[in-house]
């Protein structure tokens, strides 16, 4: 019988050499972000409960860390702070001696040789875990335009090579490009949190952060998972304003949401791969239910297929590790 009458697809899969050779999609440590939560004190590394292998550090220990992330090549982190004392305006956030702005600083100082990001939003800083100000139990978005501009303004005064605005403000990107280049930091880039989904996948993040919000939910302005337009809408607005990387978040979830965004536009696209996604697995891997090595290297394979080139994920350091 002849071979011509069907397809060996077989014959590219034999090997791992030939299977390596042929892969469509690739992996590389430099695509990947590794956020970190930072925190007062010295010398301090505490779990976080519900993201096993991921901890709160303080600066100190986080220098460490950003070195490790860059000796691996990993292309950059991405930085979250915890601040002592939070306010009904979460003024903590824009604080010139921050424990991210003191962060920012720390690594500028010891000179890693990657990209530190900063995320930008005031849940983590107010006392009722809102990523904007409350007017009449309602965040007031033109209100908290100012504060989050000031508050990149400060990140980019410590050395933030760019500034990530996650709170879901109409107009923050314009907002913040306004004042960075006002302020003289016309260098400083804008990675814009831009399709970024009311998701319960951030249980996790919140717990690590302390910004669950005491009243109410999120659902008010970030998007409802129902839309894929509105997605695309979001991120041409956002480029319109001026971002220089547009983010499309959860990943899992909306791996069709990247795709059109992939499709429809030609800025670096990045995808957050958030907490929800690393517990689940870390959580399957600890009870033995699944392989952790191969179910992250697929879900991240799974999100630079659908086409982000940037992938944020807390598995970032052991990613790298294992596509040495
Ligand atoms: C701040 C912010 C959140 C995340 C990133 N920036 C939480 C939220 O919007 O509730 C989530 C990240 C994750 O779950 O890993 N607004």
């Amino acid at each position: 019988m002849s071979d011509r009458t069907f397809e060996r697809f077989r014959r590219l899969r034999r090997t791992p050499a030939l299977r390596a050779l042929v892969a469509e999609t690739r992996l590389f440590p430099r695509q990947l972000v590794y956020p970190i939560f930072v925190r007062d004190g010295q010398a301090v590394r505490e779990p976080i409960r519900s993201m096993p292998g991921q901890e709160r550090v303080s600066v100190d220990e986080l220098v460490r860390d950003v070195e490790r992330a860059s000796e691996l090549g990993i292309g950059g982190v991405l930085l979250f702070g915890l601040p002592i004392e939070k306010d009904s305006v979460g003024s903590g956030a824009w604080d010139e001696h921050g424990v991210v702005q003191r962060a920012v600083r720390a690594i500028r100082e010891a000179g890693p040789d990657l990209v530190v990001a900063v995320d930008v939003c005031l849940c983590g800083y107010t006392d009722h875990g809102h990523c904007g100000v409350l007017r009449d139990g309602d965040v007031d978005n033109d209100e908290t335009l100012p504060l989050l501009a000031q508050t990149a303004a400060s990140l980019a005064a410590a050395g933030a090579d760019i500034v990530a605005p996650s709170a879901m403000m109409d107009g923050q990107v314009i907002a913040i490009r306004s004042k960075l280049d006002e302020a003289g930091h016309g260098d400083v880039a804008i990675m814009a949190y831009a399709a970024k989904y009311a998701s319960a996948f951030y249980g996790p993040f919140r717990d690590a952060a302390d910004s669950t919000p005491r009243t109410g939910d999120r659902r008010g302005y970030q998007m409802d998972s129902s839309h894929v337009r509105q997605g695309l809408a979001e991120i041409a607005a956002d480029l319109a304003e001026g971002a220089d990387v547009v983010m499309v978040k959860p990943a899992l979830a909306y791996l069709d949401v990247i795709r059109a965004a992939r499709e429809r536009f030609d800025a670096p696209l990045a995808a957050y791969s958030v907490s929800g996604e690393y517990a689940m697995l870390a959580a399957a891997a600890e009870r033995g239910w699944l392989d952790h090595k191969a179910t992250v290297l697929e879900s991240l394979t799974a999100i630079v297929r659908a086409g982000a080139d940037i992938v944020i994920t807390y598995s970032a350091l052991e990613a790298a590790r294992w596509l040495r």
